[in-house]
């Protein structure tokens, strides 16, 4: 992996999130506290002049207590060989066990945070949360948007992007 500037990230975030999938890794690797799961929402941009992500994680996932309790995530992409494992990260709860070890996937120190990156990673994002807001009913403009919710609304956190890892 290669150190780019976050200005120089080519991506394609729609694609990226929605058809390819994420992983969202939250907490503190060296302590072996730490959780992730797989996301097809957020947004990769800019805000408060910083370059900023945005992660939406549900109420009822086990990543949201390690969201709340530490202050770094990162957001990785990988090759489609490793679909079947987002698959696996994004349908089993690491409270009913290590799914990450029943996976293919290898977690690794980060660069610059606490939260894990994979050596199977294309692409990883480290961010340290800097703000977070709660999706609620009373604020849509579109009452379509509620029927993706079961009183499980997103808190939605904002990422700092601290560093921007892309394959060689
Ligand atoms: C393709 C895909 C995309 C997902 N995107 C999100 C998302 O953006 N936000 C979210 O809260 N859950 C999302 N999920 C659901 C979580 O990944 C899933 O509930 C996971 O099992 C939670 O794990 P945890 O309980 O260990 O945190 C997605 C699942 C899949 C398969």
């Amino acid at each position: 992996m290669k150190k780019i500037d976050p200005r120089e990230l080519e991506l394609r975030p729609i694609q990226q999130l929605l058809d390819d999938w994420m992983l969202l890794s939250a907490g503190d690797f060296v302590q072996e506290s730490w959780n992730a799961m797989t996301v097809a929402w957020g947004f990769i941009g800019a805000m408060w002049r910083r370059p900023v992500a945005i992660t939406p994680v549900r109420s009822t996932r086990f990543t949201k207590g390690f969201m709340e309790r530490y202050d770094t995530w990162t957001l990785t992409a990988f090759p489609e060989a490793f679909r079947e494992d987002l698959q696996l990260l994004g349908t089993r709860s690491g409270r009913d066990g290590d799914k990450v070890a029943e996976s293919a996937l290898t977690p690794t120190a980060a660069t610059q945070i606490a939260a894990p990156t994979y050596t199977q990673a294309i692409l990883s994002i480290e961010c340290r949360t800097i703000y977070w807001n709660d999706i609620s009913p009373e604020q849509m403009r579109d009452a379509a948007l509620d029927t993706f919710y079961e009183n499980d609304y997103h808190r939605m956190y904002y990422g700092e992007i601290l560093a921007v890892n892309v394959m060689d």
